[in-house]
């Protein structure tokens, strides 16, 4: 299952040293079932690179799921590279990078392309494509459909308003299923300000956090009242977001939740997988955060792999709302979790019995 690498389970795991850098370049593959796999390029600090290796064997693993379950043809992939503490990534050195990445890619021969991720962006992407053709996501002026993050929190805006409506969420007047509800976003990146603006547009009330004190500032443009994140993590809401780093839905955690829902695009949410079971002991309904945050992917794949149009793009990705209200029927009526119905349409899709 996502979130529990086995190594066996994995096609391929390609670690070469960067011929520029020296710096280790793992590419995970963790299934073509669906299609050649892509999955982001994660430039991270780890205390040893066995540790990046472990990341990219979830990741990507992770990545098959998430594109199974929006029944996209493509498979699961990551890429990490290993930064050593107190490596200093000069903009020599990280171009340098950037290229030993698209010599990586490539030799993979379009089994896996790649995307931006933690610690990359758009205008990496520029880098690694004059290496290689297999990159989404580059800046539309170089000929890619650009930033994911607005795609994404559109699909998490639309997992949340089918949680939303399940909740009884909604005025009479047909205003939306988030009127009224009271949302608390953790985290305020490129993904969590925009929901949280689209959000306050659908008329939600909204509780704000970050650890960087200076988006204070959105939340008193939005009329929003502003948390630490532990504060708004544990704050009496309807649904929590995450939207930060991973691994926030701890044991611990869990009895001090005085939410009902827990939705957001913050990736690899759970610190273990049993926590989707104590959530829906306490009665909290918990999204995989690979439903919830697929609309980046979504919008990528319409756009560069389908070549469909934007208008497409952004149909398919409010389509979450219709995914995730089919989900929370079956786990309702089954009397399981979200988690385990998601893992049940990953595997019919795949065909498989275990996703490892
Ligand atoms: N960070 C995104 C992800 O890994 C990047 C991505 C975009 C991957 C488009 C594939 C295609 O989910």
């Amino acid at each position: 299952m996502p979130g529990s690498p086995q190594w066996p389970h994995h096609e391929s795991v390609v670690i070469s040293s960067g011929a520029r850098t020296g710096l280790p370049v793992i590419i995970a593959v963790h299934s073509s079932v669906l299609g050649p796999a892509a999955g982001g390029c994660r430039i991270w600090r780890y205390p040893r690179w066995q540790d990046g290796l472990e990341d990219a064997l979830r990741l990507s693993a992770a990545m098959t799921a998430k594109f199974a379950a929006a029944g996209l043809a493509c498979g699961g992939g990551k890429t990490v590279v290993a930064l050593p503490e107190g490596y200093d990534l000069t903009p020599d050195r990280r171009h340098d990078l950037l290229s030993d990445i698209g010599d990586a890619v490539e030799a993979l021969d379009g089994r896996y392309a790649t995307a931006p991720d933690v610690g990359t962006s758009t205008l990496d992407m520029v880098v690694i494509g004059e290496r290689t053709s297999h990159v989404f996501c580059k800046p539309t002026e170089h000929g890619g459909s650009g930033d994911s993050s607005p795609a994404t929190a559109d699909g998490t805006l639309a997992a949340l308003r089918a949680v939303g409506a399940r909740l009884g969420g909604g005025a009479a007047d047909g205003t939306g299923p988030l009127r009224g509800l009271r949302l608390a976003v953790v985290g305020l990146g490129n993904v969590g300000s925009r929901l949280a603006e689209l959000l306050s547009e659908a008329g939600a009330e909204l509780v704000l956090s970050d650890i960087d004190a200076g988006k204070r500032e959105l939340a008193d443009r939005l009329g929003a009242t502003w948390a630490e994140p532990h504060e708004a993590l544990t704050a009496e809401v309807d649904i929590v977001v995450p939207a930060a780093l991973g691994g926030v839905l701890t044991e611990q955690i869990v009895p001090e939740l005085r939410c009902r829902a827990v939705v957001g695009p913050a990736n690899n949410q759970l610190a273990v997988p049993q926590v989707a079971d104590s959530l829906q002991t306490r009665g909290i309904v918990w999204v995989p955060d690979h439903i919830a945050s697929a609309g980046g992917v979504i919008h990528a794949v319409t756009v560069e792999l389908d070549k469909r149009p934007e208008d497409e793009a952004r149909q398919r990705v409010r389509g979450i709302e219709h995914t995730v209200a089919g989900l929370l029927q079956d786990a309702d009526s089954g009397g399981v979790t979200v988690a385990a119905v998601t893992e049940e349409l990953v595997r019919a899709r795949l065909g498989t019995p275990d996703l490892g």
